[in-house]
């Protein structure tokens, strides 16, 4: 048996006049070093530059952002202070488009201090509350992902993923890297490949970085080397993340996530998404509903402090893709593996959230 040291990604730190604490995840792997937020305008920096990302991540810390944003309300008028919340909640859901869970967790608080009488003090100690309970219930969501997908690799395994759905995209332990903690700490030995993942390398800085940590054997791969991989044998099957989820099944995730399941649909190997129920957006009917972020060319022309294309020329960078419902064999839940993939079994594991 193996054991993980898990990494807190994101937490509270003290009382209503505490502060947010999060791992710089620009800096990785060269440092690892903790940034302090006290107001909501430098969790909206941190959500807007990555220094925070992943769905789960990106939620917790904008529940947060929102006990930064309404702790310093003065006075006692219900109405003015829940007009404050509105206007924190609007400018935080503005840091980035496409993860859901950043929306879950403002629309979550939104209806926790609805619901939390009229006295403004409460409220913000309530709203503290809820924003730390999300916290604690991703981690909880994250290790019972791990329980339902680790039979899914079996000893000598090769696991390919894409991008970075591990405990730094989370509280902690991770999503689509859960079933890997998962299995390594039952004792089975099995190789993961990361593709790098361009333009932003969350597969070499941050997926290497924390497998090779916990002592699971991590073998990073260019993305344009997943097909060779699948043709050499080297890959059982493949587990991504997923930052929005259609009530469909579409899953849209880190721009290359869909050539991959392209792929090894050609190379007849199990596709899988990992995510939580908060991931989960019935309101898009099916993924062309999904809004996808486009980032800055210079994202690809001038990458970690290097000229990387001609100043001049035109880059396209969109964040995330969609994969078609119909390429993923499964979707690993903490309630559950859903598998086929579709509306009816969809809303049938999540009715809680659905109905
Ligand atoms: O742009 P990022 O780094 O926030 O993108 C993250 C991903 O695409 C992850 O794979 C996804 O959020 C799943 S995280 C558990």
């Amino acid at each position: 048996m193996n054991t993980t040291t898990t990494l807190r990604t994101i937490e509270w730190l003290g009382d209503l006049d505490g502060c947010v604490s999060m791992i710089d995840q620009t800096l990785l792997p060269q440092e690892l070093k903790m940034l302090e937020c006290r107001d909501p305008e430098a969790i909206w920096e941190a959500i807007k530059v990555l220094r925070v990302r992943g769905a789960p991540a990106i939620g917790i810390a904008a529940a947060m952002g929102v006990v930064l944003g309404v702790r310093g309300f003065d006075g006692t008028d219900r109405a003015a202070f829940t007009a404050k919340l509105d206007e924190v909640c609007d400018f935080l859901a503005s840091a980035r488009p496409t993860a859901v869970n950043l929306f879950w967790a403002l629309d979550r608080m939104k209806r926790t201090a609805l619901g939390a009488g009229d006295d403004v003090g409460a409220v913000k100690l309530v709203l503290l509350a809820e924003a730390k309970l999300i916290r604690d219930e991703d981690a909880a969501m994250c290790r019972a992902i791990g329980q339902v997908g680790q039979s899914l690799i079996p000893a000598g395994a090769g696991v390919l993923t894409h991008c970075n759905a591990g405990g730094l995209a989370t509280a902690e332990y991770g999503t689509a890297l859960a079933p890997m903690y998962a299995a390594h700490e039952a004792g089975r030995s099995f190789r993961v490949y990361a593709d790098e993942t361009r333009p932003l390398l969350q597969g070499s800085r941050l997926t290497a970085w924390e497998l090779s940590r916990a002592g699971i054997d991590v073998v990073v791969n260019c993305d344009n080397m997943a097909g060779l991989l699948m043709k050499e044998g080297k890959i059982d099957l493949v587990i991504t993340g997923s930052d929005r989820i259609a009530a469909n099944g579409d899953a849209a995730n880190k721009i290359g996530t869909y050539s991959v399941a392209v792929l090894a649909k050609a190379h007849d190997i199990p596709f899988y998404v990992a995510a939580p129920s908060s991931t989960f957006d019935f309101a898009c009917p099916d993924g062309s509903a999904i809004p996808i972020e486009e980032r800055s060319p210079a994202e690809i022309r001038h990458g970690f402090g290097r000229k990387t294309a001609p100043d001049d020329v035109s880059c396209y960078c969109p964040a995330f893709d969609v994969t078609p419902a119909e390429l993923i064999r499964g979707i690993i839940t903490e309630r559950g593996l859903i598998q086929p993939v579709g509306r009816a079994e969809i809303s049938t594991l999540l009715a809680e959230k659905s109905g």
